[in-house]
């Protein structure tokens, strides 16, 4: 077990809350590495209400996404791994609690996150191009073509602008919808199960594309799924979460892996060793 896994376990038998631990490069005690933490959950409950029943989804969850890090969010199905999303980019508001980005409420700063769902969701009807440039002419953001092209260019669909999407591969469409959000320039990835509809290789192949896009345009992500294994190949630290009503049963951190590439992770003798622990926590074992 980590030194931080360690403590934030105490912590939760005691407890007590300690700021100074709710992320490893967060210390808490200077203003650096406060200024390191982009979007904080504290204590975030959210209730759903409808005409027949009221569903406690998520229960008192606090962590952190650090600037520039790629956190994961595994759990069961149903727990509220959506919901959590959905509560960063401020499409619901927590019915409890807070979530700041960069110390600020995130209703204020709604515009600075960006989607990329399980279905691509490109029209059949646009080319590559269009489809590409479609996020940034809904929020009215004028000069993105030549960014978007440069995008296309750099990961490998410059040849393909004029084609239409049901003429690509489908890991070929998920990088053009990552670039579709990359081009409105969010601060903050959402990703949920963005790979869900995609073949097992395919999938190999898409993780890698995807882990180095994101780290090369030293973007901060949250990555939903509920794939272990793709999780742990692509994540800097992986939030695991209870059945619903969710809670944080563990954060896991993956730094000694990080330098890694998703495939050599998978071949890293730490892999199963992460994945165990998963999965532990996913059937609520103890160690
Ligand atoms: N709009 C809604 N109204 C009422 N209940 C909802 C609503 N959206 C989600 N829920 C409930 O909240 C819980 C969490 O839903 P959520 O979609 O966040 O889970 P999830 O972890 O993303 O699920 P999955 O693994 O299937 O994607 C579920 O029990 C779901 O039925
Ligand atoms: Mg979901």
């Amino acid at each position: 077990m980590t030194d931080f896994n360690f403590v934030r376990e105490n912590e939760k038998k005691n407890g007590d809350r300690n700021d100074s631990l709710r992320s490893p490069h967060f210390a808490g005690k200077g203003e650096k590495a406060e200024n390191n933490v982009h979007v904080r959950l504290e204590n975030v409950s959210l209730t759903y209400h409808d005409k027949t029943a009221e569903t406690l989804a998520l229960n008192s969850l606090d962590f952190d996404v650090c600037r520039g890090e790629l956190l994961g969010i595994v759990g069961p199905s149903g727990c509220g791994k959506t919901t959590v999303l959905s509560i960063i980019s401020s499409i619901i508001k927590p019915s409890e609690g807070s979530v700041l980005i960069d110390g600020i409420n995130a209703e204020e700063r709604r515009n600075v996150c960006g989607y990329m769902l399980q279905r691509d969701e490109l029209f059949p009807w646009l080319t590559i191009s269009q489809n590409v440039l479609l996020g940034a002419k809904v929020k009215h953001m004028k000069g993105r073509k030549d960014y978007a092209y440069a995008l296309l260019d750099k990961y490998g669909l410059g040849d393909f602008k004029n084609r239409y999407p049901q003429q690509l591969s489908g890991g070929m469409r998920q990088r053009v919808a990552l670039i579709r959000t990359l081009a409105t320039s969010p601060e903050i990835l959402l990703l949920d199960e963005p790979f869900g509809a995609l073949d097992f290789q395919t999938r190999l192949r898409v993780v890698e594309d995807v882990h180095a896009i994101i780290k090369s345009e030293k973007k901060t992500a949250v990555f939903v799924t509920h794939d272990i294994s793709e999780a742990i190949s692509m994540c800097d630290r992986i939030v695991i979460l209870s059945a619903r009503p969710a809670t944080v049963k563990k954060i896991l951190d993956l730094s000694a892996i990080k330098e890694l590439a998703p495939l050599e992770r998978r071949e890293s003798p730490l892999f199963q060793k992460y994945f165990e622990d998963i999965w532990k926590n996913l059937q609520n074992k103890k160690d």
